[in-house]
């Protein structure tokens, strides 16, 4: 077992394959946090304060315990650490709002514990899970901490499960899933910033004394800020070093927390935070936390994201619905909402022709949805674009040789739609005022049953019969004038989180509806890039920026902490740009960050260009294998530098892809040195793009490329292993 519950040193040991996590229940009853790091025979106490520095004690303890000093497992709200807090229950007979939970015992069993409503990563059979109880008399109230260990991958889980087995009501006013206090050190934080069109943009700062908050208040994780985080030595780089990866399984509003204190101590937490959520609990009731999750890896920040790939790979993406991933061409970029059939046929035809698997019939094709101002919520084909109903045509468009997707965006509703008129009652708006509206849509109550009833229904009718091998699920606005009709006024602060339970009940009905389509997530572009997500999604749309130059940035940020099989990088023809060839060929190649896809006229593209597209195609096909499964290292970031390089390569090391993508042109033609440590020192490599062989020593000590005086420029080496 990887969890040991030494219970004459009342200390608890956890450990992954490469990883050691420490704690002990100091004087039998309060969690302190011992260590977490590279993998250690004795975890010894991360650090001792005894000063008290006006902060409260333990008088019984002969004064020696002070919360505030020490490094806490689950700090709760009251009792004198005063420092953020990772769980604050306000006990609604008094209105006080102290708890302190002792420890009272633990086990440990194989598997792990379903967290109700919400998706989590699934146990595999090396998967085991630390259970800890505590309880607090006065509240009358149990707490459950759970470690959730995934070995393989030096992931660890933290969730809670709060249980109220009083007489009277409690309320939890902040929920954090995660907390850890780390010893001083130079710190630094690594966070994901952005907005619509320029998501996921790569930030790295010193972490000094005070709290800083990175959330969302949107109703959904976001373009703006997204809940992985890394901590990481300031020497730490690529290759070397201290680096934490933390995440949060969950697509709604949340609070990645990070606080040093009067010590110099680093607490880390995540959680659902305090200002878009409360919970009532009544007698009996109980509530469990989203799932969190943690790495630690001493081999830099690489490492540390290839534990949460193979985390997200292994635990968390559903199980493939083809034998080989779909290159889709999706008509949005090419003709926006005017689409009907003949031309949706047309596009087919076209699809096949350049190489493609799948047409992705996007917005447009339902209700009275010409532009975005109507039609959402009115889910059935419009007659005049479909004359012969949804069926016939998918069977046309399959006729011509593709699979078919289409189109949704089942959270949202046009006020100027029929949906709307029968029921106003069921978009988000606060009483007795006019909600705020953003692309002319609101937002569907999904806390609501009779929503949820509806868009079943009503998909399962549209969608009888009809062949889909896909689906993008889009969602198109943020949360304003939260207000659910569904709820009583003391659960109104529930209303976000529960609206987060139907959107994954509704994921979860779509799956066992259509078990044989795969989804792609997006949220105007890559809006929702979240864990919880990917539990259903295979793909999710990156960004809806498909600018080849600002992708770059785009994608190297989403690398930090989820694999590149799950980003959606789609070649996009701007103002015809992709007709020159070199602009052409350095999208395709930015695109190969990830599983490839089209935004394309292709009716309007010239034969030359349908042959590069076909031609790239077949090429992607040969690197598919490493782009969606291989291990990814990143080389040159291109928020520091003007150019992105990154390599992908084979478990065994005999397969790499390396790309070099250079955004702007250098005058001074910089050299990079590209150092591929995964070659095998002896080996010999082949370059198959340009049949020169290389020694695996000359490959570590790196190949040198030299920036292009002209814009876009991108160079490829496919290694391949002779000897
Ligand atoms: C936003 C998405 O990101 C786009 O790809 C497209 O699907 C539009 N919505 C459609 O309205």
């Amino acid at each position: 077992m990887s969890i040991q519950i030494v219970r004459d040193k009342n200390q608890i040991i956890l450990k992954t394959k490469r990883t050691t996590y420490a704690m002990e229940m100091m004087y039998g009853r309060f969690p302190v946090h011992l260590y977490y790091g590279k993998s250690s025979p004795k975890p010894e106490l991360a650090i001792t304060i005894n000063h008290r520095s006006f902060s409260p004690n333990y008088e019984e303890l002969g004064r020696d315990f002070c919360p505030d000093n020490n490094f806490m497992e689950f700090p709760f709200f009251g009792n004198g650490d005063y420092r953020a807090t990772a769980l604050r229950v306000r006990d609604l007979k008094t209105g006080c709002d102290v708890t302190d939970y002792t420890y009272r015992r633990a086990k440990k069993f194989k598997g792990r514990c379903d967290i109700p409503g919400i998706p989590c990563g699934d146990a595999d059979e090396h998967t085991e899970t630390l259970e800890m109880i505590f309880d607090d008399e006065v509240t009358q109230s149990e707490l459950h901490l759970y470690y959730t260990l995934f070995p393989e991958c030096d992931v660890i889980s933290r969730y809670f499960t709060l249980i109220n087995k009083g007489d009277h009501d409690l309320q939890i006013e902040k929920c954090m899933s995660l907390s850890l206090d780390l010893p001083a050190s130079n710190w630094e934080l690594l966070s994901f910033h952005g907005a619509h069109n320029a998501e996921r943009q790569t930030q790295r700062e010193p972490i000094l004394h005070g709290v800083r908050r990175i959330a969302s208040r949107r109703g959904a994780s976001s373009h703006h800020s997204n809940p992985f985080i890394m901590v990481a030595d300031r020497k730490t780089t690529e290759e070397r070093g201290d680096a934490y990866g933390f995440n949060l399984v969950y697509s709604g509003s949340f609070l990645d927390e990070i606080e040093v204190d009067q010590n110099g101590t680093l607490r880390v937490m995540t959680g659902l935070g305090d200002e878009n959520f409360s919970m009532l609990l009544t007698p009996g009731e109980q509530f469990t936390s989203p799932e969190a999750v943690m790495t630690y890896s001493d081999k830099g920040l690489g490492e540390a994201s290839r534990n949460m790939h193979r985390f997200t790979r292994a635990h968390i993406l559903p199980p493939e619905v083809f034998e080989k991933r779909p290159v889709v061409l999706n008509s949005w970029e090419a003709f926006y909402f005017n689409i009907d059939e003949k031309l949706m046929i047309d596009f087919a035809k076209g699809a096949k022709e350049c190489g493609m698997d799948m047409l992705v019939m996007d917005d447009g094709w339902f209700g009275e949805r010409h532009k975005d101002n109507a039609g959402l919520g009115d889910w059935t084909p419009n007659a005049q674009k479909f004359p012969r109903g949804l069926t016939s045509f998918v069977e046309n468009v399959r006729a011509q040789g593709v699979k078919f997707g289409i189109w949704i965006e089942p959270e949202m509703v046009n006020p100027n739609s029929d949906l709307y008129r029968a029921h106003p009652e069921w978009a988000i708006q606060a009483p007795s005022r006019e909600p705020l509206q953003s692309r002319h849509q609101l937002v569907l109550d999904m806390a609501n049953p009779a929503v949820l009833d509806y868009l079943k229904t009503t998909y399962a009718k549209t969608f009888a019969g009809v062949h889909i091998d896909y689906f993008k699920w889009d969602m198109n606005r943020h949360m304003s004038n939260v207000y659910s009709n569904a709820l009583p006024p003391e659960r109104q602060k529930e209303a976000s989180f529960r609206y987060m339970l139907g959107v994954y009940e509704l994921f979860r009905w779509f799956r066992a509806q259509f078990p044989n389509a795969m989804i792609e997530n997006c949220s105007g572009g890559g809006g929702r890039y979240d864990l919880a997500m990917m539990k259903y999604s295979t793909q999710i749309w990156a960004s809806d920026n498909t600018h080849a130059d600002h992708r770059t940035r785009i994608q190297y940020g989403s690398t930090f902490g989820y694999p590149t099989s799950v980003m959606s990088c789609h070649v996009a023809n701007h103002k015809n740009s992709c007709e020159i060839p070199r602009r052409l060929e350095y999208s395709y190649r930015v695109a190969l960050g990830g599983p490839l896809g089209y935004e394309f006229n292709v009716l309007a593209a010239s034969e030359e260009t349908k042959a590069a597209m076909k031609k790239q195609i077949e090429e992607y096909r040969t690197y598919e294998d490493l782009i969606l499964g291989g291990d990814f290292y990143r080389l040159v970031s291109p928020i520091e530098t003007d150019c992105y390089a990154h390599y992908f390569v084979s478990e065994d090391n005999a397969r790499i892809l390396l790309s070099f993508l250079q955004n702007v042109g250098d005058p001074k033609q910089k050299a990079y040195k590209l150092k591929i440590s995964r070659a095998i020192l002896n080996a010999t490599y082949e370059d198959l793009r340009s049949g020169k062989l290389y020694s695996g020593e000359e490959l570590r000590r790196g190949i040198t490329v030299t920036a292009d005086p002209e814009d876009e420029y991108a160079k490829m080496f496919y290694f391949v292993k002779k000897s």
